[in-house]
């Protein structure tokens, strides 16, 4: 069975889309081994009680640097994971964590990476800033986790045409295919199909 540890701060919807594949065995062998958020009382780890998926919250703002270090000594006693995936997760890793799950932490940001992304680029401030400059398209990025802010190699993308000034409406037409790269990227790993060398992801179809 493969075993993902997920990390959440807010909503959790691309915590629910890789459930869901779960759960229709879109995403087959495959189980969460635990949700562990970063600030209190998110819905996404409402969710996770519902579903019955042992989960934790290890405040940032109580944690700060010793964060990374108990994220990866839970999943350690939650039996260990395959793949870290971090869905709508506001910390930065550092540490141990990184160089134990080198190449095996996922994140998903809501733009075309290297473009809108790094300090600051979070949320809404990304559909902000990409109809400021007048992008004709925008998207999302899955990529690998490293010690930079956006900064690791990308697994996959998927792009949206830019048809409003509204961040909010951007943001909805975004959320709808990050779902879907956050659920393909994690069914490549787990059926073995990423190769990965140096910045470069192959993925085996
Ligand atoms: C998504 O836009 C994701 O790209 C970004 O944070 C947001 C989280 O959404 N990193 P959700 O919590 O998965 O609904």
């Amino acid at each position: 069975m493969y075993k993902l540890a997920i990390m959440v701060s807010g909503t959790g919807s691309n915590f629910m889309s890789i459930a869901n594949a779960i759960k229709n065995n879109i995403i087959q062998d495959c189980e969460i081994a635990c949700v562990i958020a970063d600030r209190e009382g998110t819905l996404a780890q409402q969710k996770a009680e519902e579903l019955n998926i042992p989960n934790f919250c290890f405040p940032r703002k109580e944690y700060k640097q010793a964060l990374s270090d108990k994220i990866y000594d839970t999943i350690e006693e939650c039996g260990g994971a395959d793949l870290i995936v971090l869905c709508g997760f506001l910390s930065i890793l550092n540490g141990k964590i990184l160089d134990k799950f080198k190449n095996r932490i996922l994140n998903i940001h809501p733009s075309l990476i290297p473009s809108f992304c790094g300090d600051g680029m979070y949320g809404m401030h990304v559909h902000e800033a990409v109809i400021e400059y007048g992008a004709k398209v925008t998207g999302c990025t899955v990529h690998l986790v490293d010690s930079g802010t956006d900064t690791g190699p990308i697994v996959l993308q998927k792009v949206v045409p830019v048809m409003t000034d509204s961040p909010e409406e951007l943001q909805k037409a975004v959320i709808v295919e990050e779902h879907k790269a956050i659920v393909e990227a994690v069914r490549y790993f787990a059926e073995g199909k990423i190769e990965i060398d140096g910045r470069k992801v192959e993925i085996l179809y």
